[in-house]
């Protein structure tokens, strides 16, 4: 079994689709090993987008994950870091396929209402950056 990081991002909140957008991440089979609520600071977000530091959308980036409730989500499948980049769809919603989250409730690149890791390595550091281990269900 695979973990990924899915955080419902501050207009996923705001929207009020964190219902919605985990029905949908159930539907498609995975399981759901932690989840919080939580207020990032324009730190804590630099700090777990520390990749993208250089790039021209970081500021935004940063203002945006920070202006409001985030939802960091472990989730559990087979092929989960994949499987969970293909539910989300094109990190900007114009791109992404039908029937995915973000064609469905993301309005713009910035503000495109998920993340999920882009590789199985990645996803256990960011897990471990909102997750301590024993906060995690463990299989039964
Ligand atoms: P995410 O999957 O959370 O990873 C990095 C985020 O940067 C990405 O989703 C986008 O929301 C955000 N972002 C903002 N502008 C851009 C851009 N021009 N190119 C790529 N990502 C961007």
């Amino acid at each position: 079994m695979e973990k990924t990081l899915a955080i419902l991002k501050p207009d996923c909140v705001r929207k009020n689709l964190i219902g919605d957008v985990i029905k949908m991440i159930s539907d498609a089979g995975f399981v759901i090993r932690g989840m919080r609520m939580v207020r990032l600071t324009p730190d804590t977000a630099g700090g777990f987008y520390e990749v993208h530091r250089d790039r021209p959308f970081f500021n935004d980036l940063v203002m945006f994950m920070s202006s409001g409730t985030c939802v960091p989500i472990v989730l559990e499948k087979e092929n989960a870091v994949a499987d969970f980049r293909t539910l989300i769809g094109a990190t900007d919603p114009r791109e992404a396929a039908e029937n995915t989250v973000r064609k469905r409730y993301a309005d713009s690149k910035g503000e495109n209402i998920i993340h999920g890791s882009d590789s199985a390595e990645n996803a256990l550091t960011e897990i471990a950056y909102f997750f301590a281990g024993r906060d995690l269900i463990n299989p039964v």
